[in-house]
């Protein structure tokens, strides 16, 4: 026990000090919320960005514009008493992403522009309805609306902060109306976490989660905010031999495994590296994984046996985020048994301290280890050859895709417009 917990406290320490680089060395671009504070005539809209973690989006872009509203046009909306995933596709309209500063406002070719938002770029947005029409009209005066909506709805009124070409902030005369942005969006809960899956490439990840009591301890985790990782069904595959092997527990915990106790979007994980516990931390189980940037993609490194790289995002809301990853996360708690000293029925947590809480409904034991495998590349110097060689887990063939795509402005998220078809074509503005 001694030996358990002055090795997490050092693990916990090596966590923090780690993410202090990290945020050392992520910090050098723009703070959309930091900027706004200065204009106190806009908190409702800066508090809507933070709430509804565009905020972390719009820091994470190189070059961007945001068209903000002051407190009394954002009041008429407020009304409205929408959903927080309603609000984040509204507010993600009025971002663009390209840099327009008064300048180019006011030098548009031909006087007029289709510029392309990050409700467009999140896939939520069909057709042409994510872009946000720029026309110059007359007396000097520019105005936006909504493609979708077909008219001009807003004037620019003043520009607010311009970092060529990084960032500019604008203010705009009102919202930009779009009945698809409007759209009522489905409950999380109520949104069928496997038929998603099994829809979207997922399909053996979500039939053992099914077949397991690990379902209920997504569904008890849903409302409580759950960031779910699932595997592609080629690397899910050449992992089932592994898998069948499991006991029902060490299935539970494995599957366990792949999800975290809280949302955390893509951006967020981008600039809050770390360790993290997941669904099957319980005590002295600790379960846990690395998150770390690798270029523009994000990585899930599970002891030194696997990394895996986030390929994708089925759905996105708050505060459920299902995020597609290329290969099956393999906890050393189940697959170094051999190897680690018996562990202890340790009662206390011993998390690491800067982990999401722990997971809310944990009944069963953790399992313990039922195979070491033969090919098990514990002793390797890093995780490099066991990526390769990993348990038949093999790397789908979609290297170009990756996570950043989600975010481009020619980004291919199937899932979300599969979840605008569901919704947005019902929804007629009144
Ligand atoms: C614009 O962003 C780049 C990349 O983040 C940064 O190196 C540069 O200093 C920024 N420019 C200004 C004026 O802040
Ligand atoms: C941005 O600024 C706000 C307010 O100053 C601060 O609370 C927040 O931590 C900053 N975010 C980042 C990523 O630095
Ligand atoms: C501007 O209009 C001219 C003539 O209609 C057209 O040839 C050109 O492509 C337009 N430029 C842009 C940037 O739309
Ligand atoms: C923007 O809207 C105006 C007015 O509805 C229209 O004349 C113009 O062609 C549109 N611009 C683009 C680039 O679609
Ligand atoms: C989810 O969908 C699957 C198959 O589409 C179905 O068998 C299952 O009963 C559904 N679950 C819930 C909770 O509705
Ligand atoms: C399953 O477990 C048995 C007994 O521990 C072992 O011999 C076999 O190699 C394992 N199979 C796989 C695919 O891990």
């Amino acid at each position: 026990m001694r030996r358990i917990s002055s090795t997490s406290a050092f693990s916990a320490a090596t966590a923090v000090l780690l993410i202090i680089l990290l945020a050392a060395t992520t910090s050098n671009a723009h703070n959309i919320t930091k900027i706004l504070a200065k204009f106190p005539e806009f908190s409702t809209f800066n508090h809507y960005l933070s709430l509804t973690h565009l905020a972390d989006d719009i820091n994470n872009r190189q070059t961007i514009t945001v068209l903000a509203v002051n407190n009394a046009a954002m009041s008429d909306l407020l009304s409205n008493h929408l959903s927080i995933n309603t609000m984040k596709n509204i507010l993600s309209l009025h971002v663009l992403l390209d840099y327009f500063g008064a300048k180019k406002l006011h030098q548009i070719t031909n006087g007029t522009a289709l510029a392309a938002t990050m409700f467009q770029a999140t896939g939520t947005a069909s057709g042409s309805s994510g872009f946000v029409n720029i026309t110059d009209l007359k007396g000097g005066k520019v105005g936006f609306g909504s493609e979708d909506s077909g008219r001009t709805d807003a004037t620019f009124v003043k520009s607010l902060t311009e970092v060529p070409y990084n960032i500019s902030v604008i203010q705009i005369s009102s919202m930009l109306p779009s009945a698809e942005a409007e759209a009522p969006t489905p409950e999380p809960a109520a949104v069928n976490i496997t038929a998603l899956m099994s829809l979207h490439g997922c399909k053996d990840f979500a039939d053992a989660l099914s077949a397991s009591d690990a379902m209920k301890t997504y569904a008890d985790n849903v409302d409580g905010g759950l960031s779910v990782f699932c595997p592609l069904d080629d690397a899910f595959k050449g992992f089932l031999p592994k898998f069948k092997n499991l006991t029902i527990d060490g299935k539970q915990s494995l599957l366990e495994y792949h999800a975290v106790p809280v949302y955390q979007s893509l951006s967020m994980l981008k600039s809050s590296n770390g360790v993290m516990n997941t669904l099957a931390t319980d005590g002295a189980e600790k379960f846990d994984f690395t998150v770390q940037n690798d270029g523009q993609d994000v990585t899930i490194k599970s002891s030194k046996l696997v990394t895996a790289k986030i390929v994708g995002t089925l759905i996105d809301q708050q505060p459920l985020i299902i995020f597609t990853i290329n290969k099956v996360l393999v906890p050393k708690e189940l697959f170094k048994g051999a190897l680690s000293p018996a562990p202890a029925p340790a009662p206390e947590a011993d998390a690491p301290a800067e982990s999401p809480k722990a997971a809310k409904k944990k009944k069963h034991k953790a399992a313990p280890a039922v195979d070491s495998p033969a090919d098990s590349p514990a002793d390797s110097p890093d995780g490099a050859v066991a990526d390769q060689e990993a348990d038949g887990n093999n790397a789908v063939g979609i290297k170009g895709l990756g996570a950043y795509n989600y975010f481009s402005s020619t980004g291919s998220c199937k899932l979300a417009s599969v979840i605008s078809d569901d919704s947005a074509l019902l929804y007629v503005l009144g």
